[in-house]
C-alpha cells in the first residue's frame, strides 16, 4: 500500500482546491507530482510546498480544454518521467444553472471542462500507461453524476458524460492490471464556489442539512489513502456514502427527495 506515495502522481487542476490539496499531501508522503492547470503562479506555490514537504515537484501550466496543448504538455511528460503511476483527473468547473439561463456557449464550455479534459489527458497519456503494463486512472465527478436535482442541467449532463467515460475506461482496460477508480466527494470548501458563483445557494436543502462540509485537506487525505488501498470508488464524507446506499435501495424516493429540497423558481423567474 504504501508504495504509491513513492511514485509519479499527475494530478489536473492542481492549482486550487482539492487538487492542490492533493499534490500536497502526496507530495508529504514522499511522491513526485505534476501539477497541471492554467494558472502558473499558483502551481508554483504548490509546488513549493511539496518540495518543502520533502516531495518532488513539475509544474506543466495547460489549459486542459484545448486537446492540441493537452497531447503537447502529455508529450513533454512522458519525456521528462515517463508515464505517470497514478493519473488523477480533478479539473473541474461549472455553474448550476435552470436550462433557459444557460448560453449555448456556457453549455459547451461545461462539457469541455471536466468532460472533454478528461477524455484528452486519458487518451494522451493511456497508451503509454498500457503499454508499460501498470497504472491507476482516478476521475473526480460530482454526487450529480448519480442523483439530479433541479438548476444545474447542463452541469448534471457533463458529470453523467464523465461517468460514462469512466465506466467505459474500466470496461476497455478489464483484462488489464490497470485500475480506474471514481472519486465523488460531497460538499468540499474550496475557491469552487468563487470561481462558479451561485453554486452554493443552489445546494438541495437535503445535501445542505446531512452533509458535513469537508476541508479540503480532509478530502485529499480521503482520497490518498482510498488510491493507496486501490479502491474503486472513494465516496466521502461517510454520509453520502450513506445516502448513496439509500439510493441504492431505493433510487425513487431519494431522487424525489433531492429534488422536492432543491432550487424553485416560480412560473414567470425565467432568463438570466
Ligand atoms: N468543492 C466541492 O464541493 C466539490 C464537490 C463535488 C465535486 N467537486 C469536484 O472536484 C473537482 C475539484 O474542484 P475544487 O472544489 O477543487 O474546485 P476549484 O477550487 O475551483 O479548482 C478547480 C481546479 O480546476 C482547474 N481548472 C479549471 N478549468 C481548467 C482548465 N480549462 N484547464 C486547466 N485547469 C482548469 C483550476 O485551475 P486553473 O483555474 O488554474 O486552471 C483549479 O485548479 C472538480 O471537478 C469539482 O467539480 C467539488
Amino acid at each position: 500500500m504504501n508504495d504509491v506515495y513513492q511514485r509519479t502522481v499527475l494530478i489536473t487542476g492542481a492549482s486550487y482546491g482539492i487538487g492542490a490539496a492533493t499534490a500536497r499531501e502526496f507530495g508529504r508522503r514522499g511522491a513526485h507530482v505534476l501539477l497541471l492547470a492554467r494558472t502558473q503562479s499558483a502551481l508554483e506555490e504548490v509546488a513549493r510546498d511539496i518540495r518543502a514537504s520533502g516531495g518532488a515537484a513539475s509544474v506543466y501550466p495547460v489549459d486542459l480544454t484545448d486537446a492540441r496543448a493537452v497531447a503537447d504538455v502529455a508529450r513533454q511528460v512522458l519525456a521528462a518521467t515517463g508515464p505517470p503511476d497514478i493519473l488523477l483527473s480533478n479539473a473541474g468547473a461549472g455553474r448550476w444553472l435552470f436550462i433557459d439561463e444557460t448560453t449555448p456557449e456556457e453549455a459547451v464550455a461545461m462539457m469541455a471542462m471536466p468532460y472533454f479534459a478528461a477524455f484528452y489527458i486519458t487518451r494522451a497519456l493511456l497508451p503509454a500507461m498500457r503499454a508499460r503494463g501498470s497504472g491507476h486512472l482516478a476521475y473526480v465527478n460530482s454526487p450529480a453524476s448519480l442523483v439530479v436535482w433541479p438548476g444545474a442541467a447542463a452541469y448534471t449532463a457533463a458529470r453523467w458524460a464523465l461517468r460514462g467515460f469512466v465506466e467505459a475506461v474500466r470496461a476497455e482496460l478489464h483484462s488489464t492490471r490497470l485500475r480506474v477508480t471514481t472519486i465523488i466527494p460531497g460538499l468540499v470548501a474550496t475557491t469552487y464556489f468563487e470561481h462558479n458563483p451561485g453554486v452554493l445557494e443552489r445546494v438541495p436543502e437535503l445535501a445542505r442539512r446531512l452533509l458535513p462540509v469537508l476541508t479540503a485537506d480532509q478530502a485529499a487525505s480521503a482520497i490518498v489513502d482510498g488510491l493507496a488501498r486501490g479502491k474503486r470508488e472513494i465516496v466521502l464524507p461517510g454520509m453520502l456514502r450513506l445516502l448513496y446506499a439509500a439510493y441504492t435501495v431505493a433510487p425513487g424516493l431519494v431522487q424525489y427527495l433531492t429534488i422536492l429540497s432543491g432550487a424553485k423558481r416560480s412560473p414567470d423567474q425565467t432568463g438570466r
